[in-house]
């Protein structure tokens, strides 16, 4: 291959680099995330996740952290075969939470894959922004489901929760315009490269990420 052909191809990988962005979102939004129940328990549990927003407190919740860390002062509290997902398009997911002491253990899968659990072992009452899950490597513009469970134990008379905050996505903005699941392969005006390389580049660069998919490593902390 020409030496300007190579040349050409790392500039355009350099430049889709350059543009991925995290986005952040929050619980409350139903186009990404589901609440549900543990469909593999039967009889299904009665408790429903329970959504906080300023206007709707949990008053019967065990768990009451001060909302100034939590973002958008909102956040889902689960117990025990509690159960959802969270459905997007990106290179990379992270789970954010609030630990606490009394902790539930959730079980987590990537695509359908079991892949990690959280458990709190700490002492401090709440722990705001804390990491649950994350993968990367992740091959962009498909679908990714990440589902988790909550195993509650008893631990002293009181049952574990499991306080669930945000998500964040990376996303890169040269080849997706929105980082929604349901979003189109429409594509915002982006730094053109020179026509001629083009052609050349997009396979190639194409297949330098796909190769990553095959090494993502969702990890719990
Ligand atoms: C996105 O957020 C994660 C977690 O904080 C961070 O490791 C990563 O570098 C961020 N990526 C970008 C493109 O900002
Ligand atoms: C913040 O939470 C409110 C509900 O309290 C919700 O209507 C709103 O969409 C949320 N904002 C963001 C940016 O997610
Ligand atoms: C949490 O659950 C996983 C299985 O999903 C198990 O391997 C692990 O030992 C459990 N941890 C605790 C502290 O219960
Ligand atoms: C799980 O991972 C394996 C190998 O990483 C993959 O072949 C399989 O399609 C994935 N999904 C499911 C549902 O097992
Ligand atoms: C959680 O649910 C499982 C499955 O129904 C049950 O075996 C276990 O006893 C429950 N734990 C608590 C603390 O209620
Ligand atoms: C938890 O354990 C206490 C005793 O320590 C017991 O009274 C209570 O019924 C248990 N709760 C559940 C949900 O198993
Ligand atoms: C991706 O997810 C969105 C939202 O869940 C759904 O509407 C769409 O049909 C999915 N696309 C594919 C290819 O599965």
């Amino acid at each position: 291959m020409p030496a300007l052909g190579v040349l050409l191809l790392f500039t355009i990988f350099t430049i889709t680099r350059a543009t991925l962005t995290n986005v952040t979102i929050d619980d409350t939004d139903l186009s990404y995330f589901t609440w549900t129940e543990d469909t593999d328990v039967f009889p299904q549990p009665t408790i429903p996740w329970a959504a906080i927003t300023p206007t709707t407190p949990c008053d019967y919740c065990s768990a009451q952290p001060q909302t100034t860390d939590i973002h958008n002062q909102t956040w889902h509290d689960g117990s025990n075969n509690s159960a959802g997902s969270f459905t997007f398009q990106g290179q990379a997911v992270y789970i954010y939470g609030i630990s606490q002491a009394n902790s539930v253990n959730t079980s987590f899968t990537m695509d359908g894959n079991v892949s990690a659990f959280h458990y709190y072992t700490g002492s401090a009452q709440f722990v705001f922004n804390s990491l649950f899950f994350s993968a990367k490597d992740l091959t962009p513009n498909v679908n990714h489901t990440v589902s988790w469970v909550l195993h509650a134990t008893n631990t002293s008379g009181v049952t574990g929760a499991g306080l669930f905050d945000y998500a964040v996505i990376t996303v890169d903005q040269t080849q997706s315009s929105s980082s929604s699941p349901s979003s189109s392969s429409t594509s915002p005006p982006s730094p053109a490269p020179p026509s001629k390389s083009k052609s050349k580049a997009g396979p190639i660069a194409g297949g330098v990420v796909a190769a990553g998919s095959h090494s993502s490593q969702p990890s719990a902390l």
